[in-house]
Formats: C-alpha cells, sequence, structure tokens
C-alpha cells in the first residue's frame, strides 16, 4: 500500500502548522537571547515600535499573567517559564515577542529591539563542569552480582570511554504555532507529536478548562522527537494572540530550531568488560554522563540496554548529569537506547578483536535466555535468526577478520555488526468509528503522523476490521477533540492506536452482524453471529461469501443513515513478558587511506519486529533509521563555542546531515512473524529500533577497514588520519 495521503503531500495540499489560512492572522517574530548567561537589563523597543504595522512587542517587563505554578514539566526541575522574569538561561532563550502586521515587518521590527544584558562567563561544555547524579526517579544506580569484583577477576578486561556529540533533529519542517482566542476559548494549529500534551500544557499555563483548548495538527514534516513537548514559542503565540486580540502565526527560523526545541545531548561515557577467554562476558560497568540545562534534569531511556541485551552476571551502572547553561535536551530517535547501543555494541567489537572471536559468535554466546534484568521471558526474540539471516544475505563470513586487510584501490574496505534493541513501549488510546449508509467509513483518533505513515496503517487495520476497501475508510487524527492517544513518541502508536482502532472496528462491525442476523430480511437472519464474517464491503457466511449482503444494502432497509462504535485499547498490568523489538545491523565502508573520508558502501538491517503492517512504510522507515544513523555515526555535530555558549553550525549548510550522495544501496528486512503477547494486532515497535545500532555497525566497520578504533561521534575524517 502506498501512503493513502501521499498525494496530498506531493502535491502540496497537505496542510503543515505555518500553512493554515486564518483569517486577520497577524505575524510574530521571536527576539532571542545574545548572550548564554546573566540578566537583561533593558530592553528598548522605541525603533521597533515606530515601524508602521508593528502591533506590540512583549516581553517580561509587561509582567505576562501566565499559571505556570502546579505544571510539572517532563523533567525534574523548573521548566522555562515565558517572560516571566529577567534571567537569561541559555544562548537563543526567547525574551521577547515582536508582533505585525507582516512577516517581514515582523522579522525588521525584531531586529530592531536592542536588549542589555549583565552577561555571566556560561559554562556549556560537558567535559569541564560538575556532574551530579540523576536524576531521580528515572535514573537509578543499578547493580546485579559485584561487577568491580567480577572485572578485577576476569580473564580480559577492557576499559573505555566513548564521547558522543550533541545532535539536533532537523526535520524538514521547522516548528510553527498558528493561536487563536474566541473569548476564552483558544485555538492552536501546531507542529505537535502530542496535540494533547500540547491542549493540557496550554490550558495549565492560561488557566482555562482543557475543554476551551483544542490543538490541531493533521501533517507533521518529520519531528524525531523535538515536537514530544510544548515548547516555549508556542506559548508566546497563544500569549501575543492574548494580548493583541488578534490570531497569531509564529514561525521558528531554522537557526532558532537549533536553540529552543531541543537535541540529543552529549555523552561522556565510560564502559568496562569483564570476560572470559572465550567470550563468555562477566562483568560490565556502565559510566554515564550527560548534559543537562540548569533548569531541568533532562533524562532518557540509556540503561534498559546495559541490563538486559546480554547474559552478563555482573553489572553496574551509574548515572550523572551534567547542568549547563544550555538549553534542555529532548528525546531525539531512540532516546537513550541509541547512546547506549554506540557504546555498547562497539566496545563488544573491540572484545572481539581482542579475543579473535567473530563479532557475532560473540553475541551469540552472550546470548539470555530470560531478561537477565528481571528474570521474565521475552514474548520474543529473534536476535539470532536476524543474525543469521543477516549474516547470509550480507556474505558475512566472507570477510578476512584481520583489520585493514581488503583493499579496493586507495580505499580501505571493512565491514561491520551491531546489534539493535528497543523497548516495546505501550500505552492507552481510544478510538471511534463510523460506517455510512453509503458503505464508507470514518475512523478517527487524536494520534498523529509524522511521516511515520500512521494515516495508511490505521486505514489498513481499519479496512481489514471491518471488511472494507481501503478506499473506502477514511482515518482522521491530529485534533486533541478526538478520542484520547498517546504521543507519538517510543515507537508505541502502531501497537497502541493500531490496537485501538482495531477493538473500534471489532465493535462496529459486530453491531452491523447484529443488525443483519436478527434482521427478517437479511439473507443472514438466523445465522450464528460467530460465523458471519466481513470482506469486500459485504457481510456474508464464512465459507459461503454468495450468503450474504452488503453494508449498503443493510442500513438501506433498515432506514439507518450510519452505525457508529466507540473502542479503546489499553496493555495488560504487569504483563509476565519482556517485550523488546531486535536487530542485525551490517554495514560496508570504505575509508580513503589518504583522506579519511568514510563512505558508506551497503547496509543491511535485519528487524525482529513482529508483525509488519504495511512493509513499503516499514521498508521507508528502516532505510530513514539507516540514514539518521549514518548521520549520528560520520557528520552530524552541534558544535559550541564554549566562550560565549553560541552554536557555530546552527543551520542546514553547516549542519553535517546525510545527503543523496552519502546514501548507498540500503536493505531492510523484516522476519516474518507476529507478536500477540505485546498486542491484539500482534506488532512490536519500529519507528526506533531501526536507528539504534546503525552507528556501531558503521563504526565496526571503519574499524575493520582501517584499524583505528575511534570512540568519538561522529567519526570523522581528521579523526582518521
Ligand atoms: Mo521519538 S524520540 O519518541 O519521537
Amino acid at each position: 500500500m502506498s501512503r493513502v495521503d501521499g498525494r496530498l503531500k506531493v502535491t502540496g495540499q497537505a496542510k503543515y502548522a505555518a500553512d493554515h489560512d486564518i483569517d486577520g492572522v497577524v505575524h510574530a517574530v521571536v527576539v532571542d537571547s545574545s548572550v548564554a548567561r546573566g540578566r537583561i537589563t533593558g530592553i528598548d523597543t522605541r525603533a521597533a515600535d515606530a515601524l508602521h504595522g508593528v502591533l506590540g512587542v512583549i516581553s517580561h517587563l509587561d509582567r505576562p499573567s501566565l499559571a505556570y505554578r502546579d505544571n510539572p514539566g517532563p523533567f525534574p526541575g523548573r521548566r522555562l517559564r515565558v517572560f516571566q522574569d529577567d534571567a537569561v538561561r541559555f544562548m537563543g532563550q526567547p525574551v521577547a515577542v515582536v508582533v505585525a502586521t507582516t512577516l517581514e515587518t515582523a522579522q525588521h521590527a525584531a531586529d530592531l529591539v536592542k536588549v542589555s544584558y549583565a552577561a555571566e562567563t556560561p559554562s556549556t561544555d560537558l567535559t569541564r563542569s560538575p556532574a551530579v547524579d540523576g536524576p531521580a526517579p528515572f535514573a537509578r544506580p543499578y547493580t546485579r552480582g559485584d561487577a568491580q569484583e567480577a572485572l578485577g577477576s576476569a580473564d580480559v578486561r577492557m576499559d573505555m570511554t566513548y564521547r558522543l556529540s550533541r545532535n539536533h533533529h532537523n526535520p524538514m519542517e521547522t516548528q510553527a504555532t498558528i493561536a487563536r482566542w474566541d473569548g476564552g476559548r483558544l485555538t492552536v494549529w501546531d507542529k505537535t507529536q502530542h496535540v494533547l500534551g500540547t491542549r493540557n500544557e496550554l490550558a495549565a499555563v492560561f488557566g482555562i478548562p482543557q475543554e476551551n483548548v483544542r490543538v490541531l495538527s493533521p501533517f507533521v514534516g518529520g519531528a524525531f522527537g523535538n515536537a514530544l513537548r510544548t515548547w516555549p514559542h508556542v506559548t508566546i503565540a497563544a500569549l501575543a494572540a492574548r494580548e493583541l486580540g488578534r490570531p497569531v502565526k509564529l514561525a521558528l527560523t531554522r537557526r532558532q530550531m537549533y536553540f529552543t526545541v531541543g537535541y540529543r545531548p552529549a555523552y561522556e561515557y565510560k564502559l568496562s568488560l569483564g570476560s572470559t577467554r572465550r567470550g563468555r562476558l562477566t562483568a560490565m560497568t556502565h559510566e554515564m554522563k550527560y548534559e543537562t540545562s540548569r533548569y531541568e534534569q533532562f533524562w532518557e531511556a540509556n540503561q534498559a540496554l546495559g541490563q538486559m541485551l546480554y547474559a552478563v552476571p555482573n553489572v553496574s551502572q551509574h548515572v550523572q548529569t551534567v547542568p549547563l547553561d544550555v538549553s534542555t535536551p529532548m528525546w531525539m530517535r531512540g532516546p537513550g537506547y541509541g547512546s547506549a547501543a554506540f557504546v555498547i555494541e562497539t566496545a563488544m567489537d573491540e572484545l572481539a578483536h581482542e579475543l579473535g572471536i567473530d563479532p557475532i559468535e560473540l553475541r551469540l554466546r552472550n546470548e539470555p535466555g530470560e531478561d537477565p534484568s528481571t528474570q521474565q521471558p521475552f514474548s520474543t526474540r529473534r536476535l539470532r535468526e536476524c543474525f543469521r539471516v543477516g549474516a547470509r544475505a550480507f556474505g558475512w563470513h566472507r570477510r578476512d577478520p584481520r583489520p585493514r586487510s581488503t583493499r579496493d584501490g586507495d580505499w580501505l574496505i571493512g565491514t561491520g555488526v551491531a546489534t539493535g534493541c528497543y523497548d516495546v513501549f505501550l500505552g492507552q488510546a481510544e478510538a471511534h468509528a463510523r460506517l455510512d449508509a453509503d458503505g464508507t467509513a470514518v475512523v478517527q483518533s487524536a494520534t498523529h503522523d509524522t511521516g511515520t505513515g500512521t494515516y495508511t496503517s490505521m486505514t489498513q487495520v481499519a479496512a481489514d476490521a471491518l471488511g472494507l476497501p481501503m478506499r473506502q475508510v477514511t482515518f482522521r487524527l491530529g485534533d486533541s477533540a478526538m478520542p484520547p492517544a498517546p504521543p507519538q513518541g517510543a515507537s508505541q502508536t502502531m501497537a497502541t492506536v493500531g490496537s485501538a482502532v482495531q477493538d473500534t472496528c471489532d465493535k462496529l462491525r459486530q453491531q452491523a452482524i447484529t443488525l443483519a442476523v436478527e434482521d427478517e430480511r437479511s439473507p443472514l437472519h438466523g445465522v450464528d453471529a460467530d460465523d458471519v464474517v466481513a470482506g469486500g464491503g459485504r457481510l456474508h457466511v464464512k465459507g459461503a461469501p454468495a450468503r450474504g449482503e452488503t453494508y449498503r444494502r443493510l442500513l438501506a432497509r433498515n432506514h439507518r443513515t450510519h452505525l457508529e462504535a466507540r473502542g479503546s485499547w489499553a496493555p495488560e498490568e504487569n504483563s509476565r513478558f519482556s517485550m523488546y523489538g531486535y536487530a542485525a545491523m551490517f554495514a560496508e565502508v570504505a575509508v580513503d587511506a589518504r583522506l579519511g573520508l568514510v563512505r558508506v558502501r551497503r547496509m543491511l538491517g535485519v528487524y525482529d519486529a513482529g508483525r509488519i503492517i504495511s512493509p513499503k512504510l516499514a521498508e521507508s522507515q528502516a532505510v530513514g533509521g539507516m540514514v539518521g544513523g549514518i548521520g549520528a555515526a560520520l557528520l552530524e555535530h552541534t558544535v559550541t563555542d564554549h566562550r560565549d555558549g553560541r552554536i557555530v553550525n546552527a543551520n542546514l549548510a553547516d549542519y553535517l546531515v546525510p545527503v543523496n550522495a552519502d546514501i548507498p544501496d540500503l536493505k531492510a528486512v523484516y522476519l516474518d512473524g507476529e507478536d500477540y503477547k505485546a498486542d491484539p494486532i500482534g506488532v512490536k515497535s519500529l519507528g526506533e529500533l531501526v536507528q539504534i545500532g546503525v552507528a556501531p555497525a558503521l563504526a565496526n566497520a571503519v574499524f575493520h577497514a582501517t584499524g583505528r578504533r575511534v570512540r568519538n561521534l561522529p567519526i570523522t575524517a581528521e579523526a582518521l588520519l
């Protein structure tokens, strides 16, 4: 199935947040701080105010009334409060907003606003600032066995320090919000991965009931996690609209995307491994430090892999954050898992090399029979099969294991593997479905489509459950007034919302079946409801397709304009299974021996992701994950000038992302199978999984090609010279 919204997207009819035409809309431009730490000592708006078309400038000097109290954020600490004081906490912090009748006027006026500061020297360098433990209760010291003792007595002990650079999400669509007040009701068109989260946040901050806020987000042009939170500009747009009594549109510039809407934090991660000579892991210790802001302690799921991926009897983990004069990080595709996987999976390759054991064989020797952190059985874990299928398809065993052993002219050739793994995160969702007399159905839920294909996959699930052709089913999403759904994050949408959509459409189909079997004029009259199935827009007796009738006839004869149903799904509490998706990632690189340039030659991902609803979309996700992983491994690096806290490559020309010329033949294979222990539609998680093992597979291939072990991301040419 191709995307049901594909035509809308490629013809420009899909409306992203800033595309909506709202009568009487005016334009807002944010003025950012030009220092990273200190206080605002003055804001001179005279030149801006004098400009024809400027409607107002709002800053903390106006003491805007916002109810930030009792509004906990996702992270421990205190969220940034828009225009509530004179403190500057990071470079690029919003310090004022200019509103004008045209965008150009607002931009010009924003340049004319003169802000003066009492600046202090900021600390923005992870390696030069003190770390603190936590944040509790999310980051927990973890121990099993006695890792120090086991390290001390191990046949082989390895101690490594890895450094991961800061990365930004860089979606194609920049963050934008349009806010309109109608009396005490607020409507917001926003780029968000969580319409209900945005609604709840705005209701809290503006002190109005949640039902008085409506958030609309029908299309999202990529997000990767940076739209999982309601950032200051959303509040600023709604504030400006309230203060000026006009609908306000506020779109961040590409540069502003680097300062205020999150990023994957930089890490310093020390890993020690203990092993027998035969490659049985005996100990692992993890000491991790990552950057956060001074006002919030960011956390992400960076501990799970170290606890459950391999059968290691002795493990310890210690997590610390380094509070800096920066904005708060945000979950970015495969958050926590991706960073930890780079470290663990590179370390496994280092151990394999040290022991002279094939890297796949080393992993197989440490496959656990059950989850070693919980002693729970796995719902499904087919990592062995991923490696077996992948090794054959990739031609793994043809490689000469010696580093720097293969050449192609000036190019050193290397191959590498890594494991990918991501939680099957499950939430709760509801949906509504209506079957109309014309035989079409509309199904809706307040979920999202950030480019992942939700419109399409939910249409498939609904059409399947209702027995309707896909073209007769419309799925709607992205509206907080719809039945509730969780954020589109942590790869939970297919399992969670998909199960709710199936439940809803099952109920609707059962209603129609009941109507038919109780209707004396129906050819299905008197048939046991359990013997009736739906297909091709008809209800018919199982195994006897001729005996039945269409939904249209059934509804028309009964004078029904429509049937409707509401359904839901929530995961079983305290499941007794350990649920994860798995991947085996394979990469081949060529490294120019003289210039250090790394070229990816091919990649293969083999995934155990449960049932695949939409193979075409799943392949697109996997290829996207590999491209993102290539970026993280070889190109992406947010560079901060630590003298003043400025990000120096805050644009898409200097922040390198992979382009088509960087991307070779990428192949994705999904193992056939379902996981009905996870959810009723048998899917596991997919969107994050596809990126987790990519960077270490590439790093390991670079080592194999060159004999140089680079423990820092990204792996740049200069590191290989
Ligand atoms: Mo993903 S980081 O949960 O959008």
